[in-house]
């Protein structure tokens, strides 16, 4: 820790801050993006915030507001990102979060980058076949909700790794305005509301009876109902004043192996006291004059966002026109041969030889696109893993910071499900996750997100479990920030990311318009288009259904939180407002 708690000193700003949060989600609807005229085109067009200093971009208008606030006492994108994080485990606890994990890819002002892995992984007590009963079937259910869905949580450690190598800002500093969001409580906004009531049953089904009480309200939570986290609050202090220790060892621990023991887990203080964040070699590749800096493994995100970036150049995109039948069918066919790779070839490179190389090899993805046919889609039975020498020996949530001197953080964090496992941890006050199921816990037999895999993502003691989580950071041809991007959304993240940069690249769009934009998605299994509803016309779906395409939909596809650099240098933020309670803010 740097400083001694500066918690007091900026109660009168955090306080101030709560006031204008508490407004902005109760009375105030989400900024709207301004119609502007564009120099090239007499259609107005949506632009997103802009602000020449800094921006934040979150899924929580409060935890955005926090960041910027550190942005404005001259805390860095490192800083900013911290403060965000641990605001959205208090606002935003189906997916913000103390009990998970993530990945944060940074861009230095001078072009460095450096990405952190802080994904959790399997207990030291896991095996390989833990989720299958006597007769060999899986039994998804204990992979998704109770005391043995929980991955050795993550996300505190990262915090912790982010600030020593990259903070500025005193790490008490960064705590403060999550302790006093948690202590002196905050409003909910519609959507949250929506949720806590949706999910009251399985958090009563889950925990003991004095956790519903403050979860649950008997007749319904609603917009605006005010709510005060006063476990978590004593938790975050511990954190603030005790940074690793807070959390992994001490009071917050043993109510943590408590909870473990009441459910029958297997996590232990030996799990707590092994864990540690990795940092990592970031991805780089390119897409025509972009860089394009993203997460290795255990993340396939960003071998399947560069997989599809090397196969797109070949195709005419901006030519062919957004979400028209030609450019969709081209991008679900690349789609549907780079996932079933994914299902084969991708799982913690700690323990399986992620073949990388070959993976993003420029003949290797041609000969992978070569039997692409324009005019058909191939079924995806059809289509298996390419073949790869080994040549070298449903909640997430992201966040997205630029600061004046253009650092570049985006974080994407998970507790995996909503609400993680469901299970709350007594007396500490936050949710553990359900991040176990990200393994492939029998071959052939898919997750929460329809996604299978085999010997690549099974499950060993104290392996990190496959991710699809892909923070992205672009630079353009002068090595200069171009965007800042991520969402949530399991296995669909990593289609969301490639639209949202196409978007704006290929068609021409603002950083607001390539988040608004309407979402498709194919992972190779099912073999399914997934449209987001009611957001493509009759036509096109009979279009998509001539080249042989069996469509469904979802509700929605991507929540994204985003930062684009203008030509003029200014940052235009886009958030989701539609999608979610997402909020940009620049300054
Ligand atoms: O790491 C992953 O890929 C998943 N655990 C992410 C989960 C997620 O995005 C759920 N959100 N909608």
């Amino acid at each position: 820790m740097k400083h001694t708690n500066l918690f007091a000193n900026h109660s009168v700003t955090f306080a101030t801050l709560l006031l204008l949060g508490s407004w902005l989600v109760t009375c105030q609807p989400a900024p709207r993006s301004v119609a502007m005229q564009t120099t090239n085109s007499a259609t107005p067009r949506k632009v997103g915030i802009v602000a020449s200093q800094g921006m934040v971009s979150s899924a929580h208008p409060l935890a955005t507001a926090v960041g910027v606030e550190i942005l404005k006492q001259g805390g860095n994108a490192t800083d900013a990102a911290i403060a965000t994080f641990f605001a959205l485990a208090v606002v935003y606890p189906r997916a913000g979060n103390i009990g998970g994990g993530g990945f944060a890819v940074c861009r230095q002002a001078n072009g460095e980058s450096t990405a952190l892995d802080f994904r959790e992984k399997a207990p030291q007590k896991a095996s390989r076949d833990m989720y299958l009963d006597d007769k060999g079937n899986a039994q998804n259910h204990l992979s998704l909700a109770g005391h043995l869905a929980v991955g050795v949580p993550a996300s505190v450690e990262g915090m912790v790794a982010l600030h020593k190598k990259q903070g500025k800002l005193a790490w008490a500093t960064l705590l403060a305005p999550a302790v006093e969001l948690a202590a002196k409580g905050f409003a909910l906004t519609q959507h949250e509301a929506k949720y806590l009531n949706q999910y009251s049953e399985e958090i009563i089904a889950n925990n003991p009876k004095s956790i519903p009480q403050h979860l649950v309200k008997a007749e319904g939570w609603k917009e605006g109902d005010w709510v005060v986290h006063k476990d978590l609050a004593k938790t975050l202090r511990l954190i603030q004043e005790k940074g690793r220790a807070g959390f992994y060892e001490g009071e917050t621990a043993a109510l943590i192996l408590k909870e473990i023991q009441r459910g029958k887990g297997i996590l232990s203080q030996q799990d707590l006291d092994n864990y540690q964040a990795i940092w990592r070699t970031p991805l780089i590749g390119n897409y025509k004059k972009y860089k394009v800096i993203t997460m290795p493994p255990p993340s396939s995100g960003g071998i399947i966002l560069l997989q599809l970036f090397r196969a797109t150049e070949n195709y005419p995109l901006r030519k062919w026109g957004h979400n028209t039948a030609k450019t969709m069918h081209v991008m679900v066919e690349m789609e549907r041969r780079v996932y079933a790779d994914r299902s084969v070839y991708m799982g913690d490179p700690d323990f399986y030889k992620v073949p990388q190389t070959m993976l993003l090899n420029k003949n290797y993805i041609k000969s992978r696109m070569a039997n692409i046919n324009l005019t058909q889609k191939t079924p995806s039975q059809q289509i298996r893993e390419g073949k790869v020498e080994q040549i070298e020996s449903f909640e997430t949530t992201h966040l997205s910071v630029v600061d004046k001197d253009r650092n570049a953080v985006a974080i994407t964090t998970t507790l995996n499900g909503n609400y993680g496992c469901k299970v709350m941890v007594e007396g500490a006050g936050f949710f553990l996750n359900n991040e176990m199921d990200d393994f492939s816990i029998k071959v052939g037999v898919p997750n929460q997100f329809g996604l299978v895999g085999g010997e690549a993502n099974a499950i060993a003691p104290n392996k990190r479990m496959l991710s699809s989580m892909t923070p992205t950071i672009l630079a353009d041809e002068n090595n200069k920030l171009f965007m800042v991007v991520g969402t949530p959304g399991g296995s669909t993240i990593i289609t969301s990311v490639y639209q949202t940069i196409l978007n704006v690249i290929e068609h021409q769009m603002t950083m607001q318009e390539a988040v608004d934009a309407k979402k498709f998605h194919h992972q190779w299994l099912p073999d399914e288009v997934i449209l987001e509803e009611k957001s493509f016309s009759e036509q096109l779906q009979k279009q998509l259904a001539a080249y042989g395409h069996t469509i469904s939909y979802a509700p929605t596809l991507g929540r994204m939180d985003c930062v684009l650099v203008l030509p003029n240098g200014t940052l235009e933020g886009g958030a989701d407002y539609t999608r979610g309670d997402n909020r940009a803010i620049g300054y």
